[in-house]
């Protein structure tokens, strides 16, 4: 059985999948064999008859995952909203026992297995059930993507105590940068958080101009390299 990681973010489109795709692209140009998933995808939009879930064939196209999209990607739904809320608004039943299967076979081929959330932390997967609950029964630590911009030292910090008041254990978090000039906030973020939390900071990516693989390995190589190797040794 491999290593997993979840990462979570401080909010939606705060760069989820950008920093899982830059660790798949660095640990595949490790050499290592990286397991994807993202257990539910919601905001799909139909493609030639079947719901097409963009985040989960990014991650399966940088990790070189040869799984199925099915299993990389069991649920996909149609509504921008929150998995639970799509689901019900389909008619989908999420069952957590057979993402829980899938996680456990991908993870047990592969020497790392990287699983995204949706949204953020208490993002509901089931009407009382969230993605720090599957992150807790799955045992995964878990990496917090915070968007680096004004508001995000409170969004960040919430996340941090709320990770802490469910048991999960933190690796770390991220600065992503969305924004190519950064702004005053994004300057002084990193050094006001750190009078708050005693989580590491693994780093901060920059705007990123090519989503290319070996360019992703290359600049997370750069920015969280130092901080990655604490999570291999414990392969
Ligand atoms: N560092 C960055 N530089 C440039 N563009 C970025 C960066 N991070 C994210 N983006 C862009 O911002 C958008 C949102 O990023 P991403 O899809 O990774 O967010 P997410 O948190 O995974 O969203 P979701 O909640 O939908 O899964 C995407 O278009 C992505 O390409
Ligand atoms: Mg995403």
């Amino acid at each position: 059985m491999g290593t997993g990681i979840f990462i979570t973010g401080t909010d939606t489109a705060v760069g989820k999948t950008l920093v899982a795709c830059g660790l798949a692209a660095l640990f595949k140009e490790s050499g290592l064999s990286v397991g994807i998933m993202k257990p539910a995808e919601t905001g799909c939009i139909e493609k030639d008859g079947e719901l097409f879930p963009e985040d989960a064939v990014r991650l399966k196209n940088v990790a070189g995952s040869d799984d199925p999209l099915e299993n990389i990607c069991p649920y996909r739904l149609v509504d921008p909203l929150a998995p639970s809320v799509a689901a019900e608004r389909a008619g989908v039943k999420i069952d957590i026992a057979r993402i829980r299967r899938i996680y456990d076979e991908i993870a047990s081929r592969n020497d790392i297995t990287i699983v995204e959330g949706a949204g953020g932390l208490l993002v509901p997967l089931l009407p009382h059930y969230t993605y720090a609950d599957l992150a807790k029964l799955l045992k995964l630590p878990v990496i917090i993507v915070a968007a680096n911009r004004l508001g995000a030292i409170n969004h960040l910090s919430l996340t941090l105590e709320s990770a802490a008041a469910r048991g999960l254990r933190v690796a770390g978090y991220v600065w992503n940068n969305l924004e190519r000039q950064p702004s005053l906030a994004a300057e002084t973020n990193p050094d006001a958080l750190r009078f708050l939390t005693a989580v590491p900071c693994m780093g901060e990516i920059p705007y990123v101009e090519s989503f290319e693989r070996h360019a992703l390995a290359k600049l997370f190589a750069e920015r969280l390299g130092g901080a990655l190797d604490g999570l291999l040794k414990r392969r």
